[in-house]
């Protein structure tokens, strides 16, 4: 568990892990005996992704996911939480306009969310200024964004080119100021992810994005090797070795705290 112990986990001690150099460990969870385990094994923060259309509901994307089943699975997982912050995903064009992202924000927010988290870069920072400024916290999520995936024509590595590199980082600043306390960034190569990190004050969290980022974070299936036939190359099953779902929890807990997690093969190079 973090040096924190069993206090509950706000975007404050979140900040201070990243001025400490203390890496922090998020997972994905959708009920409630998962997120109960979850907790219990110190992982800091719990995200509802939207990823449920994928490992819940079946799908081969994101896009259907609708602002109620986050708002379904939110309110599951807050019932299984003590310690953990929990982040809700706001679904595909939940947040197109202000007030659709301001109505978003508040059904998840009154599930028991404690921050939410919204895709993307200059489309949304008028949204993240707004929701910020009236008190909801903001994780953003640079790099691959899967509710893009039809647009980005796939699920692949983003900021290979110098261009996509610059703009990434200027996207993270901005999202910063603009007030938002996280930011995930998702399958980019660790070089770009370690420059993010450095440029922005707020703790980084990253998927595919190297270890020189502030934190890491899985979806849950993956990381108990339940990914299906396609196991992406940042994918550790933590299961592997582990003689339980708790004992594999607690693996990925501690793999993290070491910067054990990801390692050289599971990261991608420039
Ligand atoms: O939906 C999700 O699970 C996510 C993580 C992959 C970061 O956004």
């Amino acid at each position: 568990m973090s040096a924190a112990g069993s206090a509950p986990v706000t975007r404050a001690r979140l900040a201070a892990m990243k001025t400490a150099g203390e890496p922090i460990a998020m997972l994905t969870a959708y009920d409630a005996t998962f997120a109960r385990a979850i907790d219990a094994a110190g992982v800091d923060c719990i995200l509802v992704g939207d990823s449920l259309g994928n490992v819940v509901q079946g799908r081969d994307s994101t896009v259907p996911v609708t602002i109620d089943d986050i708002a379904y699975h939110t309110a599951c997982v807050r019932r299984g939480v003590q310690r953990a912050l929990l982040i809700a995903d706001l679904p595909f064009l939940s947040y197109s306009s202000i007030d659709v992202a301001i109505d978003a924000a508040r059904r998840v927010m009154q599930a028991g969310a404690a921050m939410v988290k919204l895709e993307g870069g200059e489309p949304i920072f008028e949204a993240v200024e707004r929701l910020s400024a009236l008190g909801v916290p903001v994780c953003g999520h640079l790099g691959l964004t899967p509710q893009a995936v039809h647009q980005l024509s796939g699920y692949k590595v983003q900021g290979r080119d110098r261009e996509a590199r610059d703009r990434l980082v200027d996207e993270a600043g901005e999202l910063e100021r603009r007030g938002a306390g996280l930011l995930v960034l998702e399958c980019v190569p660790a070089s770009l992810a370690r420059a993010v990190a450095e440029a922005v004050t707020i703790p980084v969290i990253g998927i595919g994005a190297g270890v020189e980022v502030d934190g890491q974070v899985l979806v849950l299936h993956d990381a108990l090797g339940l990914g299906g036939a396609h196991r992406p190359r940042f994918v550790r099953d933590f299961m592997d070795g582990a003689e339980s779902i708790p004992a594999a929890l607690e693996a990925y807990v501690r793999a993290v705290r070491a910067r054990d997690f990801p390692n050289a093969e599971e990261s991608y190079a420039d």
